[in-house]
């Protein structure tokens, strides 16, 4: 069974409910994020109409835009900041590929597989400093330093990440630092952004909390999907978490109940940097529990965001807001 199946035809329901929503003004997105990243020179436009192309599930800006249509309606200034957003989070990613030594994203060659690493630590640069170029037209400082802030945390994730690499003992409190950082960041501002503009600080508040536990159990998910997901599925490279000995909590779960064979085994696993263990791994993973127990702590950390969105009036937006917490948890891409 795959572990981490998801009932396809709720899937498609809620990306409906979605579209039904939000859709045009996803739109309006695109467009902005187009608009900002456009260039005469076709050395810059060809790589940059290469990440735009490829899209993913967009699910920042659909953050941003459900908080806004809950809260109050959606303006323009929720375009842009949505585009913001997702500007910062493709940066990421672009940069992330080249630490991850990854080859597939969005179902396509990574930036630095179709060119080269220089191209995608300059693409990332390009598309962060756009992403506050961007920012900078709200006239709003405070949201720019909300941004800015976001940022330098997922910056600091991704660094603190690699200072852990290979480090056997690390623990789930750190992990979870990690992932605080790396991926629940972005996601609480991109929630709390969609509210702050309609003024209400309560439920930015409100947003700010669901965002966070909501990033969590999407990134403790994302790492479940580096076990025991199909690359054809998820369209980006997996088992790099492994192959590079970055502790993710099914195998930190896993490490707490080994005895000392499983211990051996899980730890070669890690060291050998050897793709093709994971097969193995997850064979063991399974074996003591740790695949449940992971995605029972993604679930739980998905209750929480439900609940933070105790203050948020009912309303259509905030029933999809709440679907969305357990597609973060049960989906294969
Ligand atoms: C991938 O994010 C990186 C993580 C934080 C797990 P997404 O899964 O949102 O990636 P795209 O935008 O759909 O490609
Ligand atoms: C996501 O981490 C990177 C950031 C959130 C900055 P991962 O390395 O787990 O993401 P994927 O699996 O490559 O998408
Ligand atoms: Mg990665
Ligand atoms: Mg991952």
């Amino acid at each position: 069974m795959n572990p981490v199946a998801e009932p396809t035809a709720g899937r498609d329901a809620l990306k409906a409910r979605i579209a039904g929503l939000v859709g045009d003004d996803l739109m309006a997105v695109e467009r902005v994020f187009a608009t900002e990243l456009a260039s005469d020179d076709q050395a810059v436009s060809d790589v940059v109409d290469y990440v735009a192309h490829f899209r993913g599930k967009r699910l920042r800006p659909t953050l941003t835009l459900l908080a806004g249509h809950a809260t109050g309606g959606i303006t323009r200034d929720h375009h842009v900041i949505a585009a913001v957003v997702e500007m910062i989070h493709v940066a990421t990613l672009v940069h992330d590929d080249v630490l991850d030594g990854a080859t597939v994203r969005r179902h396509a060659e990574t930036v630095h597989t179709r060119w080269d690493v220089p191209t995608s630590v300059l693409l990332g640069d390009h598309l962060f400093t756009h992403a506050f170029h961007l920012a900078s037209s709200l006239g709003r400082a405070d949201v720019c330093r909300q941004i800015g802030r976001a940022t330098n945390r997922v910056c600091e994730g991704e660094l603190i990440q690699h200072a852990e690499q290979g480090r056997i003992g690390l623990v789930e409190e750190r992990y979870l630092q990690i992932i605080g950082r790396k991926t629940a960041e972005l996601i609480a501002i991109s929630c709390s952004l969609g509210a702050t503009r309609n003024g209400d600080d309560t439920h930015a508040a409100a947003f700010a909390e669901y965002g966070r536990s909501l990033g969590i159990a999407f990134q403790i998910a994302d790492d479940l999907l580096d076990f025991a997901g199909s690359e054809d599925e998820v369209g980006k490279t997996l088992g790099s978490d492994l192959g590079q000995a970055k502790l993710t909590l099914p195998v930190i779960l896993a490490l707490a109940e080994a005895g000392p064979q499983h211990r051996d085994r899980l730890v070669q696993g890690l060291r050998s940097g050897d793709r093709d263990e994971r097969a193995t791994v997850v064979a063991i993973l399974e074996e003591l529990g740790a695949i449940d127990a992971t995605r029972a702590r993604a679930s739980s950390y998905a209750a929480q965001a439900r609940a933070a969105l105790g203050p948020i009036p009912p309303g259509p937006a905030r029933d999809v807001l709440e679907a969305m917490t357990r597609f973060a948890v049960e989906r294969s891409h």
